[in-house]
């Protein structure tokens, strides 16, 4: 590995990438070749629509809460939550008082409509030395991870 690559990064410094634009849901991600990490916020009122893919999901609830639903159950998360999400299987949620989360994909979420699609897309890839772009997307969810960024660095 070469003395300049990238190896910590802030998580409030990587850009942000919509991921349902009509719902204002962002996330902000990073990507090596075989994990995919997205830091993501949904507004209060915000559905994430049902959707499946074939990589595998964990969701780590951080802060709010969400009716999530997997495999046909509805389930209500809150902060201190993780859902399992195997390949294959249909989630989505809805949340009325918008949450912070940590979702993992293994491996990274490829193919159309995919969230490394989405980062092509937004202009949001690391290059080949592991930096990321600055923000260049206009978002609406403007305080975006900062609580939880700030309590992390006061432990
Ligand atoms: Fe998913």
């Amino acid at each position: 590995m070469a003395k300049d690559r990238k190896y910590v990064y802030k998580i409030d410094e990587l850009p942000f990438t919509p991921l349902v634009e009509e719902e204002n849901i962002v996330t902000q991600f990073l990507l090596t070749d075989n994990v995919q990490i997205s830091f993501i916020q949904n507004p209060p009122g915000a559905t994430f629509p049902l959707h499946t893919h074939d990589c595998e999901q964990i969701l780590i609830m951080l802060e709010g809460t969400e009716e999530h639903i997997i495999d046909g159950q509805e389930i209500h998360m809150e902060a201190g939550d993780v859902c399992v999400h195997p390949g294959g299987v249909v989630h989505g949620g809805k949340t009325l008082t918008g949450f912070k989360g940590i979702d993992i994909f293994c491996p990274p979420r490829t193919g159309p409509g995919g969230h490394v699609e989405r980062m092509e897309k937004y202009g949001t890839m690391p290059n080949e030395k592991g930096e990321y772009p600055k923000n260049t997307v206009e978002t609406k969810v403007a305080t975006w991870f900062k609580g939880v960024v700030e309590s992390m660095r006061k432990m």
